[in-house]
């Protein structure tokens, strides 16, 4: 039986497009400081005409195995997970054994996993499950979260973003599943949803969708707790946890939550709460649930009493999704690393608990150890590996003019056939992975920017420029 089974190693990319918030506020003659300090967001990263999901997972997976060292050989299952539909019926994680073919391997379980920003969690918790059962090969699993996130004009489009990331699952890695601590809350609601298949843009009710989510954080911070307290006989608080990672739509959002979990703790009389924020917090204790959610009252106080925690156990967590913005199913683990970017020397034995969202909804909040782990797999290897601030450094950044012609063409392309595209890869980092073309029969083509040194036998990955 594998032991220890978590998180090895992790890649990101982005695309090295943004709008700045505060231009895009500006032009959307949205009140100054809307987009900055009401929903918290710096930037927002997007995707020009020659990056899509695929391309970007291309990107994020062939890094991984390069800066790792991992011959794709070596991978046994690999999971994606995504909520932006290219094709109804293949799936991106078909796409990617392009990589794993031309090394002769074509024994990888797996396919897509999509329930909104979802579906990256249902595909990590797959692979755990593997690496942890008897029908694991000894091989390692590989995890994709990758996404578009576009809003069609109008209140939400502040709250877009895009990237993949890559996670590799494996025994003996230095960011462990604690699986026993562990709440899920999923039922039914239409807070946001793509019914429209014709359009890349979602459906999407914002007030119901933050309600969702908080509800159904207390719903699973509920059961995380009495399933800890009944296992380990003791109560379980914030104060148990060193760091709080949220998917993250939004930074407020985030706050909010944070805030959210304070007044769960206050409620049941945990000790993480102290003499001063009891005080604070007692004109809400008889509130309903319901009247909970719609106090605005309730909701700035308990962020002015959770303030000191959040900054030691959330703000470390939320330099990526502030840059670059909701990346759905990547948004999470973005968050996570963040975290590892801004603390990786900091963090042996740390206990961090994530919360993951997906609106129609499906939502768990889930525990992990971390230790140094080894070279290449440990938590420094890591933050070197991901690079974050040179890659958010060498970024261009587009007017919100030229944003919204990047989307106009990019709405116009989605679903289409018989085209290519401009091929100005002038932005992309060496090494990345872009959309040449559409034929006739709807099939994608994609090359690399550089021909990179393949790991097979047989010569390169694609054919580079
Ligand atoms: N200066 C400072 N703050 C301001 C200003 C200003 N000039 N103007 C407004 N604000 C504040 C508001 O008070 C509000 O803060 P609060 O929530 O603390 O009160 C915040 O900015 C946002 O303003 P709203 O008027 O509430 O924003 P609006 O309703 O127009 O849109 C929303 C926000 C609903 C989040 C929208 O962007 C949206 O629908 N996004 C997509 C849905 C989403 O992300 N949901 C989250 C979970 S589901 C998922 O992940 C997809």
């Amino acid at each position: 039986m594998a032991k220890d089974v978590g998180i090895l190693a992790i890649d990101i990319y982005f695309p090295p497009t943004f709008v700045q918030q505060e231009a895009l506020e500006a032009h959307d003659g949205a009140s100054k400081g809307k987009y900055t300090i009401g929903l918290g967001q710096d930037c927002m990263a997007f995707c020009t005409e020659v990056e899509d999901v695929i391309s970007m997972s291309l990107t994020v997976v062939t890094s991984l195995l390069e800066k790792y060292q991992i011959d794709p050989k070596q991978i046994g299952r690999l999971e994606v997970g995504s909520e932006t539909v290219i094709d109804k019926s293949k799936s991106i994680k078909t796409f990617l054994m392009q990589i794993f073919e031309k090394c002769g391997n074509t024994d990888i379980e797996g396919v897509d996993s999509t329930n909104a920003c979802y579906g990256g969690t249902a595909a990590l918790f797959n692979c755990v499950n593997w690496v942890e059962s008897s029908s694991w090969d000894g091989r390692y699993g590989l995890v994709v979260c990758t996404d578009s996130a576009v809003y069609a004009e109008g209140p939400a489009r502040p709250t877009g973003g895009a990237a993949a990331i890559a996670l590799l699952v494996g025994p003996d890695a230095p960011i462990t599943f604690e699986s026993k601590y562990r709440g899920s809350h999923m039922s039914h609601a239409y807070d946001f949803y793509k019914p429209n298949l014709a359009s890349e843009y979602p459906v999407v009710d914002g007030k119901l969708s933050q309600t969702c989510y908080l509800m159904a954080l207390d719903s699973c911070y509920k059961y995380l707790c009495s399933k800890y307290e009944r296992i380990e006989g003791k109560q379980f608080s914030m104060s148990d946890a060193d760091y709080f990672v949220f998917h993250s739509p939004y930074n407020k959002l985030v706050q909010k939550s944070f805030a959210r979990l304070l007044y769960n703790d206050f409620l049941r009389n945990a000790s993480s709460v102290d003499e001063v924020a009891k005080e604070k917090l007692g004109p809400f204790s008889t509130l309903s649930s319901d009247e909970s959610y719609q106090s605005r009252d309730l909701e700035k106080v308990s962020q002015q009493v959770a303030k000191p925690l959040y900054d030691a156990k959330v703000q470390p967590t939320t330099l990526i999704p502030k840059q670059i913005g909701n990346t759905y199913t990547a948004s999470l683990y973005s968050a996570l690393a963040s975290l590892i970017h801004s603390k990786h020397t900091k963090l042996a034995g740390k206990r961090v608990v994530l919360f993951s969202y997906g609106s129609g909804l499906t939502a768990t909040m889930f525990s992990l150890k971390l230790n140094e782990g080894q070279n290449p797999f440990s938590l420094s290897n890591i933050a070197t590996v991901m690079n974050v601030a040179a890659k958010l450094k060498s970024r261009t950044e587009f007017p919100p003019e030229k944003f919204v012609k990047v989307l106009k063409v990019n709405e116009h392309r989605y679903g289409a056939k018989d085209f290519v595209t401009s091929k100005d890869i002038s932005l992309l980092a060496s090494g990345t992975y872009y959309l040449t073309e559409v034929d006739s029969m709807y099939r994608r083509f994609y090359a690399q920017k550089v021909a990179e040194k393949s790991r097979c036998d047989n010569g390169s990955l694609t054919n580079g420029q």
